[in-house]
């Protein structure tokens, strides 16, 4: 299996996504996550966008494609105190500190190594973003972020501690999201408590909105235009001055990738009396490859690369291993195929090899950009 990226549409994503935005001061922080092989990043840095890393291994591969450590935002709900560290010393734009023992451990670290650590806070504004419940992140009953008033007693403190700086605010309340009013809401809220610590007295350079722009898998689908987005998100943050930050992923990534893979073999199994047989067809790539399926029951589009004539047919897309889950889409109609033959599965450049898992020793997908 391989995950093809097309470099063109992913330069037409990051710009149309940073033109939504027009002349609001703006910086893009592409959320590394959602594809963090080299190429692809190092094309995001080509474009003008900055990172957003999630972990240790995602600053490393920022840093690795060229970024400057000030041009990364170092967001997670569990950073190690390694991580921490790390992030401190080469002196991050911002860390997105998710709770007053994590700024704590901030404020000791830098204290330590004689510095001074940029922090931002992460609210969760207890807003339903109306995504898959699994990719929802701004409720109150989700791990992520503090709410308005713990965070307000957090920025507060940090403006306590000599070895700590409070550069922002920070939230993001999920993913795959495909209505503006939780959008707009998270952004109102950010926007309030940044005019009440400035009331104050506490300055602050940006706020920064998260990512979850969602993307249509299945033709038709509704979803928010990067014009919508931005109409959603600016009026409220515009009230405040501050430059806007975006963590954009699975927008900017999503489409451009698709997993090519390979018919292993076909069969049909009858089910029952009076009912039609099913018609497996069996792929070598699997949720080892493309992890969405079964852990969310997500669609992707599944087309034959080179469709042969005849009738086409309700078939199961499945993997070779060995759960039922392992199934890249069910009832998908599909042209007569044979082994050997090429399937393209959509819109996986999101989440797709970033993903993927040795699980039954199986090797990880091959990755290029074209
Ligand atoms: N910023 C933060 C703090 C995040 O947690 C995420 C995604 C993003 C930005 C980027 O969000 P995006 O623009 O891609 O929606 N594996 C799931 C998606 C998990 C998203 C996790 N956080 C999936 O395959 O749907």
């Amino acid at each position: 299996p391989v995950y093809v990226y097309d470099g063109d549409l992913l330069r037409a994503q990051c710009r149309a996504l940073s033109a939504a935005c027009g002349d609001y001061p703006h910086a893009m922080h592409y959320a590394i996550k959602a594809n963090a092989t080299l190429a692809v990043v190092r094309l995001m840095r080509e474009e003008g966008a900055a990172a957003d890393a999630n972990s240790g291994g995602e600053i490393e591969v920022a840093l690795r494609a060229g970024y400057a450590p000030d041009q990364i935002v170092f967001t997670g709900v569990g950073k190690s105190r390694a991580e921490l560290a790390r992030a401190v010393s080469l002196g991050v734009k911002a860390i997105n500190a998710e709770s007053p023992g994590e700024v704590e451990r901030i404020a000791a670290i830098a204290a330590g190594l004689g510095t001074v650590a940029r922090v931002a806070v992460r609210i969760n504004p207890d807003v339903d973003a109306e995504s898959h419940p699994h990719i929802s992140t701004g409720l109150r009953s989700n791990k992520f972020g503090m709410s308005v008033d713990a965070a307000r007693a957090m920025v507060r403190d940090i403006g306590t501690h000599p070895s700590l700086k409070i550069v922002g605010l920070h939230a993001h309340i999920g993913s795959q999201i495909t209505k503006t009013a939780p959008l707009s809401r998270a952004a109102e809220t950010l926007a309030d408590l940044a005019l009440s610590l400035r009331a104050e007295g506490v300055p602050l350079s940006h706020i920064d909105i998260g990512g979850g722009l969602g993307i249509a898998y299945q033709t038709g689908q509704a979803v928010i235009s990067p014009q919508d987005y931005a109409a959603a998100i600016l009026p409220p943050i515009r009230r405040t001055g501050l430059t806007l930050v975006l963590e954009p992923g699975r927008w900017i990534v999503g489409p451009a990738g698709t997993l090519v893979t390979s018919v292993v073999d076909l069969k049909t199994q009858v089910v029952g009396a009076g009912e039609p047989p099913r018609w497996f067809v069996i792929a070598d790539a699997g949720m080892t490859d493309l992890i969405r399926p079964a852990l969310y029951g997500a669609w992707h589009e599944i087309e034959a690369l080179q469709p042969r004539p005849g009738t086409a047919r309700l078939c199961d897309i499945v993997g070779p291993v060995c759960e039922t889950t392992d199934t890249l889409g069910s009832g998908r109609l599909l042209p007569p195929v044979e082994v050997g033959d090429l399937l393209a599965v959509r819109d996986a450049g999101a989440y797709g090899a970033v993903m993927a898992s040795n699980y039954n020793r199986r090797t990880a997908p091959a990755e290029v950009l074209v």
